[in-house]
């Protein structure tokens, strides 16, 4: 199998990129490894802090390695991991890669932060570390508004500093994206932002945080400019739910999980494959 290190410079190469999507229940991890494989496409699987929380870090860890024992090219991270203890402690456990967001930090902290979770990292065996910068509003939720400011954004010669001082392998800017869905407001990239980025800093993958919700163009477009990783959460929490709330409102006496889960389940994988054909990264294996 190679590396998710390949991959990412296989997909920067080739102009494409690795969709990169969280789970919480061990159907949702199943839902987004099938859905892979049957597209033939490398994946990111990942766990938030309260993601892992609530499924178990070790238990994360062990379900994603027995997927990659049957030769699923599935890879798991740890998103946005906020201090340098919970970030190790995912290292420890096992995961693939981290992201280490220090990004509500000061510049400086965030560099110290960031800096001695790569350095963690190579003395583990060299796994990929992201670092944040920026300021990226919203939760994975639906939201009415969020508000963005041009002041939020990332700034290329900082984003160059940052990199330069880290060591980071992966990037995740901020340049119109937010978290989650906004039902109030037109979620909208600043392209001239990430061209501007890309263009400062050659030797770093670049992390489309918030893609729920986005126009498919625009997600195409940050691709076309150096994009090769998008992250997707809150569209794929919707659709479970929704297919969810369908199934017990039309069986309200079915009592046995593996059936009123299923629908959510298939909603799930269709959404994933949904999402890796517009990535691009179909038959990339
Ligand atoms: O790290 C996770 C993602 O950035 C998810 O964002 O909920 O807007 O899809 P989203
Ligand atoms: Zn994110």
């Amino acid at each position: 199998m190679k590396t998710l290190r390949e991959y990412f410079l296989q997909a920067k190469t080739e102009k494409w990129a690795v969709g990169h999507f969280n789970f919480s229940t061990a159907d949702q991890l199943k839902a987004i490894v099938e859905a892979a494989k049957e597209l033939n496409s490398p994946v990111m699987v990942a766990t938030s802090e309260g993601e892992a929380k609530f499924i178990g870090r070790e238990q994360a860890v062990a379900l994603v390695k027995s997927y990659q024992q049957e030769g699923h090219v599935v890879f798991l991270n740890a998103d946005h991991h906020k201090t340098e203890e919970r970030a190790k402690q995912a290292i420890d456990a096992g995961y693939d890669t981290v992201l280490i967001d220090a990004s509500k930090m000061s510049f400086e902290e965030n560099i110290m932060t960031t800096k001695i979770v790569v350095d963690y990292a190579k003395e583990k065996g060299g796994l990929m570390v992201e670092g944040e910068l920026g300021y990226l509003k919203g939760e994975s939720q639906m939201q009415g508004t969020v508000e963005i400011s041009p002041a939020d954004f990332t700034k290329p010669e900082e984003a160059k500093e940052f990199v330069e001082r880290t060591g980071v392998d992966r990037l995740a800017i901020v340049f119109g994206n937010i978290h989650g869905i906004v039902t109030q407001q037109e979620e909208k990239l600043t392209m001239p932002v990430l061209q501007a980025v890309v263009f400062a800093i050659p030797n770093v993958f670049f992390v489309l945080h918030g893609a729920s919700g986005l126009p498919d163009e625009q997600i195409k477009e940050a691709i076309a400019n150096g994009i090769t990783n998008v992250h997707i959460n809150t569209e794929l929490r919707v659709a479970y739910h929704d297919a969810l709330e369908a199934e017990l409102q039309k069986e309200p006496d079915q009592t046995t999980p593996y059936k009123f889960l299923a629908p959510s389940f298939e909603a799930m994988k269709e959404l994933v494959k949904k999402k890796l054909e517009l990535f691009g990264s179909v038959g990339k294996i």
